[in-house]
Order: structure tokens, then C-alpha cells, then sequence
């Protein structure tokens, strides 16, 4: 599954490379120094891992390792919640009719697009993301893409959308961005259009070693001024930008348990560890590569060991009022 996608976007990516001759990376060394910056570039190369380039905080990858995370985690998540939304949605809204616009924001390599558009092939559906990472070859035709932020003014008219998906945006915006983000959410979503929300919490009840790293993702998202539990402040930022709540619902991960579910999620968090490592080595005082594969293989058996390590994923769905 991942694998596949994962070679599709790296035929794409270079044939693009003889088009996007003027894109340049900006490699820069775990020690910080930028090695050749010439115009703004579209993307960023720490450690080997190539990042976005825009003004966006967040910090994740976006090169093909973090895109097949995604397509794993979004079938983790699908597992975890019996399907790609609350089913509530569609006591709202018409996933069948021509009409009907759906939008995911955020939308990285649009696996949770593909696979709704897949389920319902009548409406017509959006994605927007700050990076191209967007399939080119596998693409349903109800499906587009779109480069766009959403803390700029996106190119949609008031009212446009019957339901928006917003899902991992915890790294993404700063404390002060999620009121900017929902209003505008708001403003694109048509009266009595539903928007769903999906974010994690952080790793908890597990042995000192969990609760240490744990301390320490906090720590450093709070440097970065963005907030480390907004998975369950959802609600209340969503009301206050005009929406009425619906339901929210969370679910634990226990992540030493066997089932394949659990399994998926172990791989995930080990995976959010290698992707986030330019960044994270420095706050565990981790100098060399096979010193920070050794710290993962500890966290995949830390992670298992009891007390088992939790995580948690909070869905809240909500309403635009109808007018
Ligand atoms: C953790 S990924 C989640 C991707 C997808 N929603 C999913 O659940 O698989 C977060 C995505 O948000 C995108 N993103 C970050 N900041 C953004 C912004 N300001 N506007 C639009 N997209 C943004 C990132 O490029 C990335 O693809």
C-alpha cells in the first residue's frame, strides 16, 4: 500500500525535476547552518529529510517516508473510528447528490480524499495543502487538488462547502492560529454544513522513559507556541468561531496491545519519531544516526512494556448554524 504510493509520487517526482529546473532545496545541517540558499525554495532538506518551505509552523516532513506515514496512519485512523467520518455526517449532508462540495484541508498525499471519493463517486470533492505532495497518476475524477493555506484567505466563495475535513493540524498551527483557521472554516462552510475535526493527544501512562519524551514533545511544541492537548479544546475553539457541537467522541490507543489496530498505531508512533528526528535528536542530546535508531528500538519496546503506553485521538463534529 505504501510502498506502491510511495514509487508512483518518486516516478512523478522525477519527471518534475526537468520541468521545476528554477526550484531549488535549501540544505541545512542538523547543526542549523543553511549550506546554499539562493531564491525562496520550495522545500527544505534537513538531515535528509526534505521539509516545506513556507510560512506555515509546521514541522513535519513532506517527502515520500512521511507521505506512506500518512497513508498507514490514515487507515489506522479509518480502523480506529469504523470509517473515514462520523456517520452523524451524513444526517446533514447528501455524500450522494452532484451538488454536494466537500473539502479536506490539509489535505497532505489525499488518501482520506481518495478513499471518500472512492465511497461516493457523485460528490465533488477539494483538497488543499501548503505542499504539492498530491497523487497525479491515481486520482478519482471527482477529486481536485489545490496549493493553499489556510491561515491565508482561501479562493472559495462564503458558503461553498457541505462538509469540510480537518485532521492532524496539531503540529501545524500555532495557539493563536486554530481561531484564524476555524473562522475561515467557517466562512466556506454553507449553513448547516458539517465540519469534522481529528487530532491526537500525547503518549501517557507509560513507563518514565514514555513520560520523559512525552515532557519533552511538550516542551518543545510550547517553544514553538503551539498547544500540546488542543485535541480536546476543539470544542470550545469551535464554538466560539460559531459552530454548534454535534458530538465528540475519544478513543485510546493502547499500544502494547496485539491487536492490528494497535499494531498500526506502534508503527505510526515510530514513524512520527523518525520523521520528527532533525528536530527531536537535538532535545534528547542525540548525537549520531545509530544512536537515534537505538533510541526508536527502545521506544518500540518501552512503548509495549507495562504499563502499556496510551495515546489518544479526539473526533469532535460540528455544525455551522443553519440561517
Ligand atoms: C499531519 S499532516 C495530515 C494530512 C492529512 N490531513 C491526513 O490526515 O493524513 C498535516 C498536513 O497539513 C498541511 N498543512 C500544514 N500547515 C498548513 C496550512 N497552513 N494550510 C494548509 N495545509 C497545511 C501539511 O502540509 C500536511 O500535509
Amino acid at each position: 500500500m505504501g510502498t506502491s504510493l510511495s514509487s508512483i509520487r518518486k516516478k512523478r517526482v522525477l519527471s518534475r525535476s526537468s520541468q521545476q529546473t528554477s526550484t531549488t532545496a535549501t540544505h541545512i545541517s542538523s547543526s542549523g547552518g543553511a549550506s546554499s540558499q539562493q531564491e525562496k525554495s520550495t522545500s527544505t532538506v534537513i538531515d535528509g529529510r526534505t521539509f516545506h518551505n513556507t510560512d506555515s509552523i509546521y514541522w513535519l516532513p513532506n517527502d515520500d517516508a512521511e507521505n506512506d506515514r500518512l497513508v498507514g496512519q490514515h487507515f489506522a485512523m479509518k480502523s480506529l473510528f469504523n470509517g473515514n467520518f462520523n456517520t452523524k455526517v451524513l444526517d446533514y449532508v447528501s455524500m450522494d447528490d452532484r451538488t454536494t462540495q466537500v473539502l479536506d484541508c490539509g489535505c497532505g498525499p489525499g488518501t482520506w480524499i481518495m478513499d471518500v471519493a472512492t465511497d461516493y463517486p457523485n460528490c465533488q470533492l477539494t483538497g488543499i495543502d501548503i505542499s504539492d505532495v498530491f497523487p497525479t497518476t491515481i486520482r478519482p475524477p471527482n477529486v481536485q487538488f489545490e496549493i493553499g493555506n489556510v491561515l491565508s484567505r482561501l479562493p472559495y466563495e462564503d458558503n461553498t462547502f457541505d462538509f469540510i475535513n480537518l485532521r492532524f493540524f496539531i503540529l501545524a498551527l500555532r495557539k493563536n492560529e486554530w481561531s484564524t483557521t476555524l473562522q475561515e472554516l467557517y466562512r466556506i462552510l454553507k449553513p448547516g454544513g458539517v465540519i469534522e475535526s481529528m487530532e491526537c493527544g500525547q503518549l501517557s501512562r507509560g513507563r518514565e522513559f514514555i513520560d520523559d519524551l512525552a515532557g519533552r514533545v511538550v516542551t518543545f511544541m510550547e517553544s514553538r507556541d503551539q498547544d500540546p492537548w488542543i485535541a480536546q479544546k476543539i470544542p470550545g475553539c469551535l464554538k466560539t468561531a460559531g459552530f454548534e457541537i454535534i458530538e465528540t467522541t475519544t478513543k485510546d490507543i493502547y499500544l502494547g496491545k496485539s491487536d492490528s489496530i494497535n499494531r498500526e498505531f506502534l508503527w505510526d508512533v515510530i514513524n512520527i519519531y523518525k520523521s520528527i528526528k532533525p528536530y527531536m535528536a537535538a532535545q534528547l542530546n542525540i548525537q549520531g544516526d545509530k544512536e537515534y535508531d537505538e533510541f526508536l528500538n527502545r521506544l518500540a519496546i518501552e512503548c509495549q512494556q507495562e504499563p502499556q503506553a496510551m495515546w489518544d485521538m479526539t473526533s469532535t463534529l460540528a455544525r455551522k448554524p443553519s440561517m
